[in-house]
């Protein structure tokens, strides 16, 4: 074998190796990486419009105005995502005050894990993975919520409540669990699952 044929093997190894490579990077993180813009772009706008009539509403029209607010807007934003992105969206917690909130089981376990990694200080920004659901594969992103000053005003503990806010939830919320918190507690998370094609297509 002559320099000029093994420079040419070299290169065809090189060229197979660098477009297999790029055949695999094509693949496989690409329809994660749009399911992961999408789910980021749907999780910020839920949290940004919630926090926008949040704080609003309780300079304008104090906490019975916003509590009216959270009620409505809490399940109507995540529709409105739902149906513009076609992915499901919402915000569960261990502890809802809304039992139509509430985890599924599969939320439930990150749920606890996302828990456990915050009561270590070690809990991440945001949680991707893809799980088995009814036997498809499914895109999640997560994003935990922690407690801020702002939030004690309705899921601070009960003593602590206005009685006016008291009033509202136990006559809203009865079987409100989400109360008790105190800064920095985590609090719950905002969900996105995206359904992905069996070959790991787009989704
Ligand atoms: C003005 C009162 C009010 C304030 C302030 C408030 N919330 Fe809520 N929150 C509610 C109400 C009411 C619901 C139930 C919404 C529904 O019916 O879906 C709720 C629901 C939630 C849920 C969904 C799970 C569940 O328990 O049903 C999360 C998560 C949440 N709040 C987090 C927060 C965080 C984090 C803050 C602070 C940034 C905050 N809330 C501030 C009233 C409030």
């Amino acid at each position: 074998m002559n320099d000029r044929t093994q420079a040419m093997i070299f290169r065809i190894l090189g060229i197979l190796w660098a477009t297999g490579l790029l055949g695999l990077w094509a693949e496989s993180p690409r329809p994660a990486r749009s399911s992961l813009q999408i789910a980021r772009e749907a999780t910020k706008e839920l949290l940004d419009s919630l926090k926008t009539h949040l704080v609003q509403e309780l300079q304008a029209g104090g906490p019975a105005k916003a509590i009216e607010v959270c009620s409505s807007l809490g399940q109507k934003i995540p529709q409105t995502l739902m149906s513009r992105y076609g992915i499901l969206i919402k915000r569960t917690s261990l502890k809802v005050r809304n039992p139509r909130n509430a985890p599924t089981p599969d939320e439930k376990a990150l749920l606890q894990t996302l828990e456990t990694l915050a009561k270590k200080d070690s809990a991440p920004d945001e949680w991707v993975d893809t799980v088995t659901l009814q036997g498809r594969p499914v895109f999640r992103y997560a994003k935990p919520l922690y407690v801020q000053g702002l939030c004690l005003v309705c899921h601070g503990p009960t003593e602590t409540l206005s009685p006016e806010v008291r009033k509202i939830l136990d006559e809203n919320y009865p079987q409100d669990r989400a109360r008790g918190y105190h800064v920095g507690d985590f609090r719950g998370m905002v969900i996105v699952k995206i359904p992905l094609q069996e070959q790991g297509g787009e989704p």
